[in-house]
């Protein structure tokens, strides 16, 4: 058996934190490889890229998610005791409770009440001086996905709850103060979350039977007992918070369209564009730039043996730009998901494998109908200029926004 290729240096979380997206792909590179070994947080660690390092990592029993995440990240974007570390079936049961809210009508629903939302914001947008895309984009996802999950957003609370939900994922990767700003987001929508899971649970609210937050309240686990409302409020979290984090991706879709102006007049002739076009955005901009796994039990793979304990991270951001796969992964193509065919390892922004069985994000197919929504909306729906700003991707970020967030002037609702 050979021993996996290493990484220069002791320990390779600085080069990490320095560089998210290529400190892997550019160390498989220089060492000739899919893998390498090194620590990360002083922890041993196997970093792997491309398709089928994705296949092992999503089908290798010996694999698991329990105690694979640093806790600064469980403590502001994930939350304690929630899906993200749990395996076998204990995953598969609770990951039915997130599937069964994903149904092709109530993902429409949410792109309803998303649209409803941007007719109303427009209308302000006429008349503002400025509009800065990203931070409106995130007080609309914030509301719509209150309404849709069934958690009363009082008007007064809008601002501060889209503030915390936009630490939750935009700060929970940062070291410093604004570290410890995503952990007391964390611990007060908690709370918030927490306190609506006993008022449906105590009858006191009243939400729909298919609302998130009706599942997650009545959501029994194998055992038959109802989560605590504390594990209930992380996965009513894990419902609200990612729906506003698509904030991002909307904002890295405007600054696309704002690039390659000959996509606007593409979606505008053909609404068929508007899929493989929010696709190559979710492939060629960065988002999360890894997930973590654990080794349960030694396994081997390719002739390398994977010993019990260590940290295995899959590269996400790498793969979807692996040179293996794509052509011209570099370059912004949406033609290349014109008849293109899926494939569970190799277009993996939101993890990868499958969605019942895996840890695949179930939340993919709301991310690429609200990208839809907004891209329609910001092609067909209204006029605007695009001002002299810095739309350069903030690479100290994660994930990397244009720095201005993208501001429009002069907008104007067309009839
Ligand atoms: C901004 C868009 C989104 C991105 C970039 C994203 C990304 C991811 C990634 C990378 C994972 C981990 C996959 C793995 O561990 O293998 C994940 C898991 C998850 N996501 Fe998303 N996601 C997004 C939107 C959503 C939405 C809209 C929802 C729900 C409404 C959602 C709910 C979840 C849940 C519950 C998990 C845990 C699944 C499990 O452990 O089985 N996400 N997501």
């Amino acid at each position: 058996m050979s021993s996996i290729p290493s990484a220069k240096g002791i320990d390779s979380t600085l080069a990490l934190l320095r560089n998210p997206y290529e400190f892997i792909p550019d160390t498989c590179r220089d060492l000739e490889g899919d893998l390498f070994e090194t620590r990360i947080l002083f922890q041993k660690t196997i970093c792997m890229t491309g398709a089928a390092a994705a296949e092992v990592f999503y089908s290798e029993d010996g694999l698991v998610r329990a105690g694979s995440m640093p806790k600064r990240i469980q403590r502001t974007l994930l939350g304690e005791k929630g899906i993200q570390g749990l395996d076998g079936e204990a995953h598969r049961h609770r990951k039915r409770m997130f599937m069964s809210l994903m149904a092709s009508e109530r993902i429409e629903a949410l792109e309803n009440t998303t649209r409803d939302l941007l007719d109303r914001y427009a209308r302000d947008w006429q008349a503002a001086e400025k509009v800065v895309l990203y931070d409106e984009v995130r007080e609309i996802l914030t509301r719509a996905a209150c309404a849709w999950s069934g958690v009363p957003l009082p008007e007064a609370e809008v601002e501060t709850r889209t503030a915390q939900m936009t630490a939750l994922f935009q700060d929970a990767g940062a070291v410093g103060w604004k570290h410890w700003g995503a952990r007391l987001a964390r611990h007060r929508a908690e709370r918030w979350i927490a306190g609506i899971i006993e008022r449906v649970r105590d009858g006191s609210l009243q939400t729909g039977q298919e609302s998130a937050a009706h599942v997650v309240a009545t959501w029994r686990d194998l055992n038959g007992e109802l989560l605590t409302s504390k594990v209930a409020a992380v996965e009513l979290l894990n419902v609200v918070r990612p729906i506003v984090a698509v904030s991002a991706f909307i904002a890295q879709a405007a600054h696309a369209l704002h690039r390659h102006p000959e996509w606007r007049k593409k979606l505008k002739d053909d609404e068929g564009q508007l899929e493989p076009f929010v696709q190559e955005v979710r492939r060629f901009y960065p988002f999360f730039p890894a997930v973590a796994a654990r080794v349960k039990r030694d396994f081997e793979w390719r002739g390398y043996r994977f010993p019990e304990g260590y940290r295995v991270l899959l590269d996400l951001y790498g793969t979807n730009t692996d040179a293996r796969s794509w052509d011209a992964p570099q370059e912004f193509r949406p033609e290349r998901f014109q008849d293109r065919e899926d494939n569970p390892y190799d277009f993996i922004p939101q993890g990868g494998g499958d969605h019942h069985k895996n840890h695949r994000c179930p939340g993919e197919w709301i991310a690429i109908s609200q990208m839809k929504a907004f891209c329609s909306f910001l092609v067909n729906a209204i006029d605007f200029e695009v001002p002299d700003q810095d739309l350069d991707l903030e690479t100290g970020e994660l994930p990397p926004m244009p720095k201005s967030r993208f501001i429009m002037r002069n907008v104007r609702r067309r009839q």
